[in-house]
């Protein structure tokens, strides 16, 4: 089939990658001129793994190329996507002024029968709106459709997301535009949800608000667990076997964050309140979300105390999540910005992230460092902030004695507690009541948090 793929963000630039790689012949349309001319010469403007090598292979052999001319990628399409950001505005609303402007130009320069489909995450009412707007453009009076086909892809997994999704859904008003989306999908052999536009839409909004209330809920467990004692770990476990709740998405921690989650839930709400219905878990699940990276916090100042000038954080992680270079509503970023604003120096690590953090944290207070052991190296505590699973493996031996006072604050509960406590290490976690935490316990209200040399 050939296809042209409108915006080459995450989802456009993976999704033209991909329907190449099937056999289709794809053209990628971008405004930005520099970017179109990176990802050309095979330099990706984005890390995921495995995506360069497909997109070089289909530049070669003749499946995929890019231009910044939407009417010229557009011209041979059966199929035009539409995969253009939507991000929040100062509203809380998603931004949809790009997705408007594309609508516009997509009508201009519409010249023959076209399925233009809809990728983006979009508000429910967005396709039908987009339906009007292409028609109300139409330079030539001709026959088109439009179908929402929502993108359920995850950062760093995004190659593999799209060549096995769980699911594809396809929502239209017209039998024609489906049976064009069957035959670029049927052959997957996954289920395909065919379905009205505002179901679709709301389905996309509805598993991500869902995903981000499974991570507030163990969340808001792990504060149970804390105080009750119990393990959240051992909670999600044991939840995770039950096949009607299932494993994933049960990681407590520091708080969700990325690009999608904290935007779409927020838009999730506004839709809500648009139609007059205060959605009440969403405002949960968004209040539990902002407090639990001040949960988390409280723990360094409550040892420390509140004012950690002198001090310095080794910070392992500064991505919203492993496998990606994205720093967008990372809560690791909030956390350090929160540290720097208690006075700490901080010394700071990740694996692909050091560019983009280093471009919103700036260089005051902070060093920038090549590996873990050379942010830990002289630091008086370490702080993990990504769930990057080379921090998992920490030679805990030799951070020892590079560590000022052997504390650990584990934000993404990637250490084995036993193992570290064992160690002599002072710890905390998220939702296990540890060394760390007993300790605080036993302190006098309002102490000052005075630090020992080399644990206590
Ligand atoms: C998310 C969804 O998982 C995708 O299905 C969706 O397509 C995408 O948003 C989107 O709307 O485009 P993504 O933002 O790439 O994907 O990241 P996730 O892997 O979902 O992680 C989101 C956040 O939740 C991260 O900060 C992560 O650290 C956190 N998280 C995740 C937890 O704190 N605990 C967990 O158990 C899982």
């Amino acid at each position: 089939m050939k296809i042209c793929v409108v915006g080459t963000g995450y989802v456009g630039l993976v999704g033209a990658a991909i329907f190449s790689d099937w056999g289709n012949r794809i053209i990628g349309v971008d405004i930005d001129v520099e970017k179109i001319e990176r990802i050309k010469g095979g330099e990706m403007p984005i890390f995921e793994p495995g995506l360069s090598e497909i997109v070089l292979k289909n530049i070669k052999n003749g499946n995929l190329s890019f231009t910044t001319s939407l009417s010229e990628g557009m011209s041979d399409a059966e199929i035009v996507f539409i995969c253009v950001g939507t991000p929040e505005s100062d509203t809380g609303h998603a931004d949809l002024s790009a997705i408007w402007k594309v609508s516009q130009e997509i009508g201009q320069n519409l010249g023959d029968y076209k399925v233009v489909v809809v990728k983006s995450t979009v508000p429910v009412g967005t396709n039908e709106k987009i339906k009007r707007i292409i028609k109300e453009n139409l330079r030539i009076q001709t026959e088109f459709d439009v179908v929402s086909n929502p993108e359920f892809l995850r950062e760093g997994y995004s190659v593999e997301d799209m060549m096995d999704p769980d699911r594809t859904v396809i929502g239209s008003d017209s039998e024609r535009a489906l049976s064009v989306m069957r035959r670029l999908y049927e052959h997957l052999g996954k289920p395909i949800v065919e379905c009205d536009f505002r179901s679709a839409e709301m389905i996309k909004y509805a598993s991500n608000a869902f995903l981000a209330t499974k991570i507030s809920f163990i969340n808001e467990m792990g504060q149970l667990c804390e105080r009750a004692d119990a393990n959240v770990n051992v909670v999600a476990k044991g939840m995770g076997l039950d096949n009607r709740i299932g494993p994933r998405f049960l990681n407590a921690g520091i708080g969700y964050g990325g690009s999608c989650f904290p935007k779409d839930v927020e838009a999730l709400y506004k839709t809500s309140t648009d139609q007059a219905y205060d959605f009440k878990l969403i405002r949960g699940v968004m209040e539990v979300n902002s407090m639990q990276k001040d949960h988390f916090v409280s723990k360094i100042t409550r040892y420390f105390g509140k004012n950690l000038s002198g001090k310095t954080f080794a910070i392992l992680g500064l991505a919203f999540k492993q496998n990606t270079d994205d720093i967008r509503e990372s809560v690791a970023i909030k956390v350090a910005k929160l540290l720097r604003g208690f006075g700490a120096n901080l010394r700071v690590y990740d694996p692909e992230a050091m560019y983009n953090a280093k471009k919103e944290l700036g260089d005051a207070g902070i060093t920038y460092c090549l590996d873990k052991y050379e942010a830990i190296e002289g630091s008086d505590s370490l702080v993990i902030l990504t769930e990057w699973p080379e921090f998992a493996s920490l030679d805990l031996g030799r951070i020892k004695g590079m560590l000022k006072t052997s504390t650990i604050f584990d934000g993404r509960n990637l250490l084995d507690s036993e193992k570290v406590e064992s160690l002599g290490f002072v710890y905390f976690c998220v939702g296990k009541r540890t060394n760390g935490l007993e300790l605080l316990d036993k302190r006098p209200t309002g102490h000052p948090g005075v630090i020992l040399k080399n644990g206590r």
